[in-house]
Parts: C-alpha cells; sequence; structure tokens
C-alpha cells in the first residue's frame, strides 16, 4: 500500500514517513499540491495524509479538489491544527476519509489509516468485481483465482466443438452453471439446454427420457415420445451424475454415443441424433472403474476432455468475490441496496472451508441477509459452524509442537491470535468488549490486534 504524505514541515514530513514506514507502508512525502500532483499523475497512491495548513496560499482542500478528478481516487486523511473544527468538517465534506487533531497519538493515526486502506481495497475489490461481471455476468459465473481462470479459457476452447465434456467437481462447486456456459458461449446458445439427473431416475425411466420410447412400449407409455437426446436438436443434452448411471444403462449409453443414434424403448429403428452431450459427476470415475460400477469404455467415451472444478477451499480468493456477488442478488431481490458485510463476516467467509462449497455460501449470504436487522452482515448472522472454532493445535499447549520443515514460529503465532479473536468475537456475539474480557486483553488492546488483522470495522471508534 503506497502512502503519500504532503506537509509543508519538514520535521512532520520525517516524522511521519518514519512512523508509516515502520508500520509497513510504503511511503512518498511531497512539501505541497504541485508536487502531490505529479506523484499521483506517475503512481498509484492508495492513501493521502494531508496536513490541511500547507504553506500560506494552498491548503488540504486544495488536494481533495486534486484527488477528486482522479479515476481511481485514493482516500484522504487531513490533519487538522488545534481549534479548527469548522475546517475539519469542511474536509469531510470534501470527500476526505477522516480527520486527526494535532497534536495526535501515534497509534490513533496508525489506525485511521489502516481503516482508510481498508475500504480502499474494498472498493477496489468491488470495482475489479464490476469489470469481471460485465460480459454475461450471472450466467458465466464469477470467479478470478487462477483456477477458475483456467477452468473458463477451457470452457472457451470447448464450446465451440462437439466433443463430449466431462465435468468433475465436488457438490456445489457449480457444474451445472459450467455445463450451461459451455452450451451459451457455443453456437447451440439459442437452442434447447436439456438437463437429466441420472441419479433420481431409475433404469426404466431413464432410458426412455434420453432414447424416447414407443407407443405401448410398457404400461403408461400411450404416446410415442422422442427422448431427449433427439428432442435437443441441435442443443446440449446435460447428463447430470452420471456416474450413478446403472451398468446396463451404460452399455447402452456407450453404443449411443458411439454411433450418435438412439434406439427408442420399444423400437427396433434408430434415429439419429445431433445434440451434444455434456456430463457431470461428483465421483471420481476412474475409482469407480477401478471399483467395477462404472464401463471403462463409456468412461474413455465421455472423458475426451475433462473439466476439474477447483472447491471453493483451493481458491478462497475468489470467495470475497462470490459472496459480493450473492449479496447483490440479495440487494436487488429484497430491495435492500444498503446491505453489506462487516470486515468481520468477509473475514469469517474468507477463512472457512465451505465443505458445500459455492452452494454453500450461496445459501449463507442469503440466509444473512434474510437475517440481518439493519444494513449491515455481522458474525451474528451468520451460521456457528462458521464461527471460529480455535485451531486444536493452538488449543492444546501441552502438546509436543511439531516443528516441520517451513515452519514459522510467528506465522502460527499469527495464525492462532486470529482464530481466537474471531472466536472470541463469535462467543461474545460480536459484543467486542466482552470478546476483550474473554481473551483477558484490554478493550484498547483487542480493538488493536483486530486492526492488525484487518478485522475491524468503522464502529470500532464509537
Ligand atoms: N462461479 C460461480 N459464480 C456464480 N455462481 C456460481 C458459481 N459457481 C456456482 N455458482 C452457483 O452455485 C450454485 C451451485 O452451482 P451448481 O448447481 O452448478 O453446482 P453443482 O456442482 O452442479 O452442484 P451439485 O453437485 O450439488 O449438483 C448455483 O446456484 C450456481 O449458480
Ligand atoms: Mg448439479
Amino acid at each position: 500500500m503506497h502512502i503519500l504524505v504532503v506537509d509543508d514541515e519538514l520535521s512532520m514530513r520525517e516524522f511521519l514517513e518514519v512512523l508509516l514506514t515502520r508500520a509497513g507502508y510504503q511511503v512518498t512525502c511531497v512539501d505541497g499540491v504541485r508536487a502531490a500532483r505529479e506523484v499521483l499523475g506517475s503512481a498509484q497512491v492508495d492513501l493521502i495524509v494531508t496536513d490541511m495548513k500547507l504553506g500560506t496560499s494552498q491548503s488540504g482542500m486544495d488536494v481533495l479538489r486534486a484527488v477528486r478528478a482522479l479515476p481511481e481516487p485514493p482516500e484522504v486523511i487531513v490533519i487538522t491544527a488545534f481549534g479548527t473544527a469548522a475546517s475539519a468538517v469542511e474536509a469531510m465534506r470534501e470527500g476526505a476519509y477522516d480527520y486527526i487533531g494535532k497534536p495526535f497519538d501515534n497509534e490513533e493515526l496508525k489506525l485511521l489509516v489502516q481503516k482508510a486502506l481498508e475500504k480502499r481495497s474494498l472498493r477496489r475489490e468491488n470495482v475489479s468485481l464490476r469489470e469481471h461481471l460485465v460480459p454475461g455476468a450471472g450466467v458465466m459465473g464469477v470467479g478470478r483465482s487462477e483456477r477458475m481462470r483456467a477452468v473458463w479459457s477451457l470452457v472457451e476452447k470447448v464450446a465451440p466443438t462437439r466433443s463430449t465434456v466431462l465435468i468433475h467437481g465436488e457438490s456445489g462447486t457449480g457444474k451445472e452453471l459450467i455445463a450451461k456456459a459451455i452450451h451459451l458461449k457455443s453456437q447451440r446458445a439459442g437452442l434447447p439446454f436439456l438437463p437429466v439427473n441420472c441419479a433420481a431416475l431409475n433404469e426404466g425411466v431413464l432410458e426412455s427420457e434420453l432414447f424416447g420410447h414407443v407407443k405401448g412400449a410398457f404400461t403408461g407409455a400411450t404416446q410415442e415420445r422422442p427422448g431427449l437426446l433427439v428432442h435437443a436438436g441441435e442443443g446440449t443434452v446435460f447428463l447430470d451424475e452420471i456416474g450413478e448411471v446403472p451398468l446396463a444403462t451404460q452399455v447402452k449409453l456407450l453404443r449411443v454415443l458411439q454411433e450418435r443414434k438412439v434406439k427408442p424403448v420399444g423400437s427396433a429403428a434408430e434415429i439419429p441424433f445431433h445434440a451434444r452431450v455434456v456430463a457431470a459427476t461428483n465421483r471420481r470415475l476412474e475409482a469407480e472403474v477401478k471399483a467395477g460400477r462404472f464401463r471403462e469404455d463409456l468412461f474413455y467415451r465421455l472423458n475426451v476432455i475433462t473439466l476439474e472444478l477447483p472447491p471453493l477451499r483451493e481458491r478462497a480468493g475468489d470467495i470475497p468475490l462470490l459472496a459480493e456477488h450473492f449479496l447483490e442478488r440479495q440487494r436487488q431481490e429484497l430491495g435492500r441496496l444498503g446491505l453489506r458485510f462487516s470486515p468481520e463476516a468477509l473475514a469469517v467467509l474468507s477463512a472457512y472451508a465451505f465443505p458445500g462449497n459455492v452452494r454453500q455460501l450461496e445459501n449463507i449470504v442469503e440466509r444473512a441477509a434474510t437475517l440481518a436487522d439493519g444494513d449491515v452482515l455481522t458474525l451474528a448472522s451468520l451460521p456457528p459452524t462458521l464461527r471460529g472454532e480455535p485451531a486444536p493445535s493452538a488449543a492444546a499447549p501441552t502438546e509436543e509442537p511439531s516443528l516441520g520443515s517451513g515452519f514459522s514460529l510467528e506465522h502460527y503465532l499469527d495464525d492462532a491470535e486470529r482464530r481466537y479473536l474471531l472466536a472470541a468475537l463469535s462467543q461474545a456475539g460480536g459484543v467486542k468488549t466482552r470478546a476483550a474480557d474473554l481473551l483477558g486483553l484490554t478493550f484498547r488492546s483487542f480493538r488493536y490486534r483486530l486492526a492488525k488483522h484487518g478485522l475491524s470495522d468503522r464502529d470500532d471508534e464509537a
């Protein structure tokens, strides 16, 4: 994070440079508005800390005005002299993030800086989210982790072809969404996309669904009916849960895919079909083949192109993006446009392993939005399972520690601190003074630690 300090007084510039550099930021110092403009024009600046009084002819207000013209304006904190509250209020009105009066407490300033930068990165996240969403938003899905980018680029490549695609991924990872994306990105887009849940249908019904039947083929078959493979025309048939297809049907399916002809139940005639087939499963078909539950030949037939959908925990970077995506849907559906996550809630979501993957996240956000009293979705609106249980390793100090290669005491303690902060917040129902008590910390020290882990939110100052 890059901070620009604007102050006409050398001693103040030097002081702030040392303080903020020690706090881990990249710092540039200038003495006035002109030099500030030059830096802003040539480097990315995330935050400006400026004195209100800059020499005789200029002020922090000029800095604020210079900033407003930028496409991605940094946050601004204004330092005001004692007894100039009116100008501080004016600065806020001009878009300053906050102000701090001289003389100030170092820690107070650092906290303010940290919060301003938090706000900045949240805002940038939103901007890039919007950028990412532009092409075909809802249908195509969200995700810009390396893993998802690889998936999207494969989708682009396979969509225009006729190859059979097999999608593999845990439950809720978005297999159906990807199947649809493949359909929508192909020339078949305007044609039917027909999903068949192979797990929900017994052998007979599944075959007549897929291949069709003639009149009188079985009790209840009062009319001839084409199967979905024919009915889809040049569209796409999505064979969901392909791993659950009974072995006897697997044999028939293999023949059908090889010859691109179906024989409706009860008929001797074969009908050609042109639909594209996309299949999905949450099972490891290789293992199913070894166990004798899935035909090897069908596996190879389906497995021409395999798309592996990573579980959400292996692309945790996508969690805030997806959470925001689902929250946006709730905003629209509930007509509550102010809904947003507290940083703590977002942090807890980002740290969770999501055994139910994207679907689980979607449900959690929907639930939280429905339960939230105000506009802010806090820890209290998340399901109890999510609110950090302390790590067993950290909870058992009597155990002999294991020191594998790559062990770092600093990371370990940092991680433990974070987990305990979250656990205390959760047990205290988000009430920070109580959480501090639970940890045997003063409120001040607790608040400081929250900020250090990026877990604090605005009302902390209250
Ligand atoms: N990348 C994504 N962006 C936005 N929404 C997504 C994304 N991936 C999945 N979803 C949403 O998550 C939910 C689950 O996705 P989907 O039904 O495609 O998963 P699945 O892998 O087929 O799950 P299951 O194995 O349980 O059938 C859907 O509501 C889907 O819209
Ligand atoms: Mg599915």
